[in-house]
């Protein structure tokens, strides 16, 4: 047990999780704290204590991968006495680059993909530097309980993989197929996360609406975790625009606890773009789907995702983007240059767009975007919300943080004293900044 922390004692191994990139990956995270817990390690939270330091990675754009290579680097180079602390690389890097980290990073013990984590109490064991970066289609981590986090939300995952293999994206490559969690294993963790006192749920997936586990699909889904009793709200992420059904949206309409909030990533505003990117959708098929949604959900928030300067985004795709996405009008927006993944469809496709160029369409489509975000957040002012309470808010003493349904975020004065995590309270929005909304706790009467 040469990997036991001095600061802990003998007996007591710790570990500590860093993770990046998506709520899937987050959540894997607790299932990974969940697994090493299960074999008697301790959650520690930070570096210094702990025996074993594992960083969960992304791998979606080149930057992602750049952090992380810098700080296990750090990491390895700041530890004194390597035999008695294990670093490790978990997650959709690990898997990306797989056995070749243990060469490119001397003093890396281990690493893991997304789907290896059940070995990882076997892998700390091994006296070498290890690598478990095999892709189960069957693995859905089904019967390891997470190790959730503080905080009133608790994330599900209810699919894993990607069958889609946008030309742009490595997320197949990494995850593997696409599986689905049988519906009532689903709803047993909605419940159980209930009893432990979470208040919502995230459902979660790279395709979540293409839920279908033989019997059930998104839309029953979503309404048969809503109807768990005493869940105050439920969440999902990412829709994909092709896989959004009637079902779903019928239950996103009709069920109360389900929040007015879609993140619809829409990439491109150009169809020649999409259609390069197989999408599987056109700009006039997302319009509809976006109409549709919006007369069908009261106060529906919708955020995006956008890739510029994907090979062959000419001025005019460009301009086709700017524009659908000011008609949209998006609550917010994730932007993003394009970033060239080895292994994608689109490894292999010639870079037209430059990186000076790229720059310039991200700046421009930011700006717009938040004078955008700024006007939805400027018509919550004089409007009650309710307030999921998540925690103390971090500049102002005595205030508290927490989402409206659309997910904002609203920090708010108490009129009662106390920290009130979980319970919903109603708020008079009184200002709006970029990016969050500040008001008044509203007394109850
Ligand atoms: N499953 C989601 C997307 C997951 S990845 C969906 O299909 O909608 C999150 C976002 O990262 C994507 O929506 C995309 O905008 C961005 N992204 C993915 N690959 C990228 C790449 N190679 N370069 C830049 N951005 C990328
Ligand atoms: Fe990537 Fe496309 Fe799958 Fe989303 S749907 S994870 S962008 S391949
Ligand atoms: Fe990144 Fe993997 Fe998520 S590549 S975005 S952490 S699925």
């Amino acid at each position: 047990m040469s990997w036991l922390s001095g600061s802990q004692g003998p007996g007591v191994p710790t570990f500590y999780i860093e993770s990046y990139g998506c709520q899937m990956n987050l959540a894997d995270s607790e299932i990974i704290g969940g697994a090493l817990t299960e074999r008697g390690y301790r959650p520690v939270a930070e570096p210094e204590t702990a025996s074993v330091i594992l960083l969960n990675t992304c791998a979606i754009r080149e930057n992602a991968e750049r952090r992380v290579a810098q700080r296990v680097r750090q990491l390895i180079a700041a530890r004194n006495d390597p035999g008695r602390v294990r670093i490790g690389l978990a997650g959709c890097m690990a898997q990306h680059h797989r056995d070749r980290l243990l060469e490119r990073i001397p003093g890396l013990d281990f690493v893991v993909g997304p789907d290896g984590y059940r070995r990882l109490g076997d892998l700390l064991e091994a006296d070498d530097p290890v690598a478990h970066v095999r892709l189960d289609p069957r693995e859905t981590y089904e019967g390891i309980a997470p190790l959730r986090g503080e905080g009133p939300r608790a994330w599900v995952t209810i699919m894993r993989g990607c069958d889609r293999f946008c030309t742009f994206c490595v997320v197949p490559y990494v995850r593997g197929r696409e599986r689905s969690l049988p519906a009532e294993v689903i709803t047993t963790e909605v419940r159980q996360a209930v009893a432990d006192g979470y208040r919502e749920v995230v459902l979660l997936g790279q395709t979540v609406n293409s839920y279908h586990d033989g019997s059930s699909d998104f839309g029953e889904l979503l309404r048969n975790c809503a109807a768990v009793e005493g869940i105050e709200r439920v969440r999902f992420t990412s829709p994909h625009p092709a896989d959004m059904t009637e079902s779903a949206i019928a239950a996103m309409a009709e069920c109360p606890e389900v929040c007015p909030y879609i993140h619809l990533p829409l990439q491109s505003g150009s169809d020649r773009i999409l259609a390069d990117m197989e999408r599987g959708y056109t700009t006039g098929q997302y319009r509809a789907l976006v109409a549709k949604l919006r007369s069908a959900i009261d106060e529906l928030a919708i955020s995006t995702d956008i890739i510029v300067g994907y090979p062959g985004e000419t001025e005019n795709d460009f301009e086709a983007t700017s524009t659908l996405m000011n008609e949209i009008d998006f609550d917010h927006a994730f932007l993003f240059k394009y970033s060239r993944r080895e292994a994608t469809k689109a490894w292999n496709l010639e870079e037209t767009v430059s990186e000076e160029e790229k720059g310039a369409r991200l700046t421009r489509l930011i700006e717009e975007q938040e004078r955008r975000s700024a006007a939805w957040n400027q018509a919550f002012v004089g409007r009650k919300a309710e307030v999921l309470v998540e925690g103390n808010a971090k500049r102002q003493t005595g205030w508290l943080a927490g989402k409206n349904p659309q997910f904002k975020t609203v920090v708010f004065e108490p009129t009662r004293p106390g920290l009130r995590v979980g319970e919903t309270v109603p708020v008079i929005i009184e200002a709006a900044g970029p990016h969050t909304l500040r008001g008044r706790e509203l007394a109850s009467v």
